[in-house]
């Protein structure tokens, strides 16, 4: 596996690929079994399979966790060598950013949504790495997990917006045995708090089987997820929502099976903000 720290290697690297096809998986490190997946899927349908491991710091507010992120360098070589990744793209803040830049990715209405409202800067953070990343690596195909949904589907837009020639497979989540989606933020949880996280799997399936039972309101299948997660001490919710996946605006009532519906929630567990969803 080669390891590129800096973007002029990058470009020099990229430059000798002429007709191979690159699959592409970024990260922000801390590795688990849902990026391993989204790299062995890129395995399969590419040639040549990168990663990126960057903090982007740029998708942090002020008071969440960027001081705090997990991360293990080391560890996260020793994973996606295993794996086998063709090369690993790990650079430093500077590289990717300059004090001088007056420009970003900014998306005005679906970035405003769900994860949007409770963190306003977050998607025009990862909107523009992202736009940086594709600029630099030039994949022919990247890798998102479906996990975040709001993330993938804002990815999805951007590449047809600004005409990106690169195709976004979205992956499915992967869960612990109990559920939990896995997640780098589940290293803050001690092992029994994972187990008792298994609240929010559990909120996600009641919600599935009401509607596919042709339950429409959706207050009322709200608040039976509220009390499942409520059930276990220590969580407070942040939202529960039952969007279009086409708009992200809530449906009121008349849910259906026949809608493409997104069900998501983010919670806080002991203060570590944890996000799910699954798609119906
Ligand atoms: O999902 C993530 O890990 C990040 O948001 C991403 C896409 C790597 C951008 O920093």
């Amino acid at each position: 596996m080669i390891i590129i720290k800096t973007v002029h290697e990058l470009l020099k690297w990229r430059s000798l690929i002429t007709t191979k096809s690159i699959g592409f998986t970024p990260t922000m490190g801390a590795l688990h079994d849902g990026h391993l997946s989204l790299i062995q899927q890129s395995k399969k349908q590419c040639d040549i399979s990168c990663v990126s491991i960057f903090l982007n710091p740029l998708q942090f507010g002020e008071n969440e966790d960027l001081d705090s992120y997990p991360q293990n360098i080391n560890e996260d070589i020793k994973k996606i060598e295993q794996v086998g990744v063709d090369m690993a793209f790990i650079p430093t803040a500077d590289e990717i950013y300059n004090k001088q830049d007056s420009f970003m990715v900014t998306e005005n209405i679906l970035s405003t949504r769900l994860e949007g409202e409770s963190r306003p800067h977050f998607f025009n953070g990862v909107l523009t790495v992202v736009a940086k990343l594709f600029n630099l690596v030039q994949p022919h195909s990247a890798y998102f997990g479906m996990k975040d949904a709001q993330q993938l589907i804002l990815i999805q837009k951007m590449v047809q917006n600004m005409k990106y020639p690169i195709t976004i497979i979205p992956c499915e989540t992967i869960r612990e045995k109990n559920g939990l989606a896995m997640s780098s933020r589940n290293q803050y949880l001690n092992q029994t708090q994972r187990n008792n996280a298994k609240v929010i799997y559990s909120a996600l399936m009641y919600a599935k089987e009401l509607i596919i039972g042709g339950e429409k309101d959706s207050q009322k299948i709200k608040e039976g997820m509220k009390k499942i997660i409520l059930s276990m001490p220590g969580f407070k919710i942040d939202y529960i929502s039952i969007a279009d996946t086409n708009t992200l605006l809530e449906i009121e009532d008349n849910i259906s099976i026949n809608k493409e519906t997104l069900i998501s929630l983010a919670v806080f567990f002991n203060d570590v903000r944890l996000i799910d969803n699954i798609w119906i």
